[in-house]
């Protein structure tokens, strides 16, 4: 398999983890290279349901190691609480099957508290953060006051590094949000003791996964969150905090992305978003209470109901074209089976504007107004859940996906109809 990039091609959520999981079979290392435990993977495997959240996506299988890069905003609690549920499941995680990058930043429980409480002071303005303590761990990477996961493994630097970043923390949320600061000495052995734990699993991950792509081994790089949620090329500032595209493999990873040969975005055959931001193709009406419904669209990391829409085609080729893609993956089309037309968002009306704009706009102030045009694809309404081959599929439905192909200029290489691992249709002809 050659070196494969798979991210999200919408808002997230767009069941990137079926997806990997499936295509991890013929990968040797799955790797993670930004995010945080804000992702919520799900994978389905004879009926029982795994949501992995800081795990990357191949842990399901045997034989792969699976890469926590430099990238990822490590929350060493979270990926604990991982370990223990996946080993009540009879999933044994050993340092051979999962390695976590030293250079990785660590997320503490001031960054979990602070992104909280932030929320709170911006008001009218919130994201709607998963309040996992993704947006404080990376500001103060960008800060250079984070530590990293080297820093939590040796115990002189952890309690150097740590003692600056809580006193100035403390002083934050006592004296601007009025809350009670963390005890330090409480904090120090706490992080101490997830360090050993942790330290097994460290290593210098660029570097081991550089090593066996030049082996001949096949690398599998697992985007988290969406391209519309991107820090520089999402709907700024109601984004995550990270590059969710193939352009952060480069920086989270330590992997040349100019080595990577196929690149698959993955979108739903509709679309979702949750917290706050831009949504042109949303419907808040009873079609969109239908796809929630039916698709089953609450939060798999915080079970916030997301808010549903239509396929929106102008955002979807400005995130193909923005991250190169070779391919696309098309999601969930049974959800749409129980609908008679099928609305599908071609272009977007500004008002005071004479003709529509097909291309995606590059502010966010010019995206609010807009107002979506969509054009109606006639609906199956039959059971396609059962269906292997695209052959299988009723003719609106192999339409559909047709017609989506045409508009976006490049393969839908697989179709996924339901969330088990073998629901999928390869898009042969
Ligand atoms: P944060 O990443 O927790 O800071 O949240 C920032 C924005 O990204 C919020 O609108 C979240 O709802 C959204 N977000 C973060 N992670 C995911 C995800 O895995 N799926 C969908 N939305 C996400």
């Amino acid at each position: 398999m050659p070196t494969l990039s798979i991210f999200g091609a919408q808002w997230g959520d767009e069941g990137k983890g079926k997806i990997i999981d499936l295509l991890a079979r013929e990968a040797d290392y799955v790797v993670r290279y930004q995010g945080g435990a804000n992702a919520g993977h799900t994978v389905v495997v004879d009926g029982q349901k795994f949501v992995l959240r800081l795990v990357p996506s191949g842990i399901l299988h045997a034989g792969k190691v699976n890469v926590i890069g430099n990238g990822v905003a490590v929350d060493p609690l979270a990926l604990f609480q991982e370990l223990d549920e996946l080993a009540q499941r009879g999933i044994a995680v050993d340092p051979s099957r999962l390695r976590v990058s030293a250079g990785a930043h660590v997320i503490f429980d001031h960054h979990r508290r602070i992104d909280a409480l932030s929320e709170r002071w911006r008001g009218a303005g919130r994201i709607g953060t998963t309040g996992r303590g993704i947006g404080p761990c990376y500001a103060d990477k960008a800060a250079r006051t984070g530590l990293r996961v080297a820093d939590l493994l040796e115990p002189a630097r952890l309690r150097v590094r740590l003692t600056a970043a809580l006193t100035e923390k403390n002083a934050l949320i006592e004296a601007v949000h009025h809350e009670a600061p963390f005890d330090l000495a409480e904090s120090l052995t706490r992080y101490g003791k997830v360090a050993e734990r942790l330290a097994p699993f460290v290593g210098d991950t660029g570097a081991e996964v550089r090593a066996a792509w030049k082996r001949g081994k096949s690398i599998l790089f697992e985007g988290a969150q969406g391209a519309m949620l991107d820090i520089d090329h999402g709907t700024y500032p109601y984004v995550t905090s990270s590059s969710t595209g193939t352009d952060g493999i480069g920086t989270g990873a330590g992997f040349p992305a100019t080595r990577v040969e196929r690149v698959l975005g993955v979108t739903k055959a509709y679309c979702t978003r949750v917290g706050e931001g831009p949504f042109p193709s949303e419907d808040t009406g009873k079609d969109g209470e239908t796809i929630r419904e039916v698709g089953n669209e609450f939060g798999s990391v915080t079970g916030r109901p997301r808010r549903c829409g239509w396929l929106d085609l102008v955002a979807l080729r400005y995130a193909l074209d923005l991250n190169g893609a070779t391919g696309l993956v098309l999601t969930n089309l049974d959800v749409l089976s129980v609908f008679d037309e099928i609305p599908v968002c071609v272009a977007y009306d500004v008002p005071g504007q004479r003709g529509p704009l097909s291309e995606y706009p590059a502010h966010l102030p010019d995206l609010a107004p807009v107002r979506p045009r969509f054009e109606r694809r006639p609906g199956w309404r039959s059971d396609i859940g059962g269906a292997r081959r695209f052959a299988e599929l009723p003719k609106a439905a192999r339409d559909y996906v047709q017609w989506v192909e045409e508009r976006i200029g490049i393969p839908i290489e697989l179709v996924s109809v339901g969330p088990e691992r073998e629901a999928v249709v390869p898009r042969t002809a």
